[in-house]
């Protein structure tokens, strides 16, 4: 049992960098082959928009944990007709172990969290993506050996993802530069939050000069333009982000050793050209591949099993 055991993952900083290094530590190890479980517990997936990585990792993840996984899917459940989440909460806690959750709002997963004793998984929200962060941070520390000082440039919108990278990374001594146009900032309340994890003033550098943020950076990270729930936004956003696209000249600026990473979807041409993504820099698919062994260590400390 760890401090872990029984919590809520709502947001990247509801883990201290202690339980971060607990859950990487754990990931390496069942990628290895060094540890595994057996446990016969039930993981919930509740998911209102779309997803290939998460909900399968997810779910190859508590099978190898030796349990079970039923897919929540909204359409056929009372909650996606209108019955109010505390109601649907409180009877799920009766069922399940752990509910990993997709949808809109944080204050939706909130209302999940609080009013059921499981631990709830936030699996991707309008504010945040933790999940794929645990991930990220396993690949960077793959290829590096170590988190602590490497400079991280995320180029393009200000979503979900970068919300989680900039604590995330912050927490665990990374430099962390956001790269946008003006009035695509992460959260404000995020940076603020990044900004007081922070133990020196480089560790947050929010700009809208592209290559100025990629110099001496050892990781270039985007995602795209336009997130689940803006898909009318996507055109009118395509000239606005162009010159934070991840292509061979801005990466030429960063470090030689460089990585890129995308949590994936990817739109080729958009925000990452082809030549980037399948180029010997890219770790895009050991990126997506950790996905899975950082969600099983996850749900390993969660339920308590390690
Ligand atoms: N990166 C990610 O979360 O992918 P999916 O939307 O396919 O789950
Ligand atoms: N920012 C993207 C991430 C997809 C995994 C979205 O929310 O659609």
């Amino acid at each position: 049992m760890s401090s872990l055991t029984n919590r809520d993952l709502l947001g990247i900083a509801d883990l201290n960098p202690e339980e971060i290094r607990t859950v990487l530590d754990l990931a390496k190890d069942l990628k290895n082959g060094e540890k595994q479980f057996n446990a016969n517990k039930t993981l919930g997936l509740l998911f209102y928009k779309a997803s290939t990585r998460t909900r399968v990792s997810f779910s190859v993840a508590m099978y190898q944990l030796g349990g079970n996984v039923i897919d929540l899917n909204p359409s056929r459940t009372q909650v996606g007709r209108g019955e109010p989440i505390q109601d649907t909460a409180r009877v799920l806690d009766c069922y399940l172990d752990i509910l990993a959750i997709r949808t809109f709002a944080q204050e939706d997963i909130q209302k999940f969290a609080d009013y059921s004793d499981i631990p709830i998984i936030n699996a991707l929200t309008d504010l945040e993506h933790p999940c794929q962060i645990l991930a990220d941070l396993q690949t960077i520390e793959e290829s590096f050996g170590t988190l602590e000082d490497i400079t991280m440039t995320y180029l393009g919108d200000g979503n979900n993802v970068a919300n989680s990278l900039l604590l995330g990374g912050v927490l665990m001594g990374m430099n962390i530069r956001i790269a946008t146009a003006q009035g695509y900032e992460p959260n404000i309340d995020v940076v603020k939050q990044a900004q007081a994890l922070a133990k020196k003033p480089e560790q947050v550098i929010i700009t809208n000069d592209a290559k100025q943020a990629v110099e001496n950076a050892q990781v270039l990270y985007t995602d795209v333009w336009a997130s689940m729930g803006q898909e009318e936004e996507t055109a009118q956003r395509v000239p606005i982000f162009q010159p934070y696209q991840i292509n061979q000249s801005l990466l030429d600026i960063a470090e030689d050793e460089a990585i890129v990473l995308h949590c994936l979807p990817a739109y080729r041409g958009k925000e990452i050209t082809e030549e980037v993504m399948e180029g010997k820099q890219s770790r895009i698919w050991d990126e997506a591949e950790n996905r899975m062994h950082a969600q099983k260590a996850l749900m390993a400390c969660l339920l308590g099993l390690c």
